[in-house]
């Protein structure tokens, strides 16, 4: 009988120094498909609205005996409306094994090490959108499963749309997407909006944060959708923004960020943003009309919607013919205050839009 004997490889996990920056750089190369390179994540971790806080714990790195780095995992910090109360929340992004490396328990250690951290660090929830590989470890550290944080697609152009559908894993999506029809044409308001003045502008109003203050009650968790956030957020560096605001009697009362980009080969519009002055379904309509126009004309495929909405977007997205489509990812929290953890069970809107496109 052969018995075979686990090699046991040794590591240490550590909090990031400064010196890690081309390790880290070279390990998520070569690890994330989807990774965009050193400026990018300099830009995510350094220059957010909260600062950066690698080196006390938001981020974490494992080496090897001959200190070579083999396993990172980061976190970035939020200002969040959590069930009435303003917290520091911190989004989990990249975790990362070298693939020589793997099913050695280093992700496990990384995102435990860092969950004990950010609750010694006074960050009050945690939360991510761990995908097939990380999920089982989330849910093993106490991740709380919120549910499938699915996508509302409008489709513009059905035909390749629907082609670009039917291969690989997307198969499966197909009968729901079939029902994302060709969107609606003008509402029955759109002849009463002579009055709005809809102002494409780059960047924000001056008086975009009282938007957000007005709804954020609606949202038991929702990033604070302030101008330091908006602005880091929307950086052109990164992205084909676009901000339109509604004004009324020199009031912002709405504004919308869509944004394209190119997905499986098709040109898509995302609306990252959509935001209304007391959640009036008016300007959200006279917002997404807007949108729609704009992504016709630029020959996009079909929009889609970053994340989750407020319960009057919700309602104007659907009138406009926006319809949820499966993304296959779910949105998990670590909450550290006990009393939140019951609470988790029964949130109404727990996010708000644009969090999870720079994954
Ligand atoms: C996801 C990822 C970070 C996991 O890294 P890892 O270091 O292999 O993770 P761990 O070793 O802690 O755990 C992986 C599995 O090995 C098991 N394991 C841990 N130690 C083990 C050991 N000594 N012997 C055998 N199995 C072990 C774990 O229980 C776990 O099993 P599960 O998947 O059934 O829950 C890694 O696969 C990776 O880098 N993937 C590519 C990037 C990616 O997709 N990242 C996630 C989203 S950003």
């Amino acid at each position: 009988m052969a018995i075979g004997y686990a090699l046991v490889f040794s590591f240490k996990a550590r909090r990031y120094e400064p010196e890690d920056d081309p390790a880290i750089d070279a390990l998520l190369m070569k690890s994330l498909p989807g990774y965009d390179g050193r400026e990018r994540w300099s830009w995510m971790h350094k220059n957010g609205p909260l600062g950066f806080h690698g080196s006390e714990g938001d981020i974490w790195v494992a080496e090897s005996a001959d200190e070579s780095l083999v396993g990172y995992y980061g976190r970035i910090r939020y200002s969040m409306r959590c069930f009435g109360r303003t917290v520091i929340a911190s989004q989990g992004l990249n975790l990362a094994t070298d693939s020589k490396f793997r099913k050695h328990g280093i992700a496990t250690q990384l995102l435990g090490s860092s969950l004990r951290d950010a609750k010694k660090n006074g960050i009050c929830l945690t939360f991510g959108f761990p995908n097939r590989l990380s999920y089982p470890l989330a849910i093993k550290q106490g991740g709380h499963d919120m549910g499938e944080a699915g996508e509302l697609h409008l489709v513009l152009d059905r035909e390749p749309y629907l082609n670009s559908r039917q291969i690989g894993p997307f198969r499966k999506t197909l009968r729901r997407t079939e029902l994302a029809l060709l969107g609606a044409g003008q509402s029955r308001h759109a002849t009463e909006r002579s009055s709005d003045r809809l102002e494409p502008m780059q960047g924000f109003a001056k008086d975009i944060d009282s938007i957000w203050i007005s709804i954020r009650d609606k949202f038991d968790l929702g990033l604070e959708r302030a101008l330091p956030y908006l602005t880091w957020r929307y950086d052109r560096r990164w992205g084909d923004y676009r901000t339109v605001s509604l004004a009324k009697e020199d009031q912002t009362c709405g504004y919308i960020v869509t944004g394209t980009s190119i997905k499986r080969g098709l040109k898509v519009t995302t609306i990252y943003e959509l935001l209304a002055r007391g959640d009036e379904s008016r300007t959200y309509e006279t917002l997404i009309e807007s949108a729609i126009e704009g992504s016709r004309s630029e020959g996009s495929t079909y929009m889609t919607v970053s994340a989750s909405s407020s319960e009057g977007a919700l309602r104007s997205l659907g009138r406009a013919g926006f319809r949820k489509v499966r993304w296959g990812a779910r949105y998990v929290t670590f909450p550290y205050e006990e009393c939140l953890r019951p609470r988790m069970e029964c949130a109404r809107a727990y996010q708000s839009l644009g969090d999870r496109d720079y994954l």
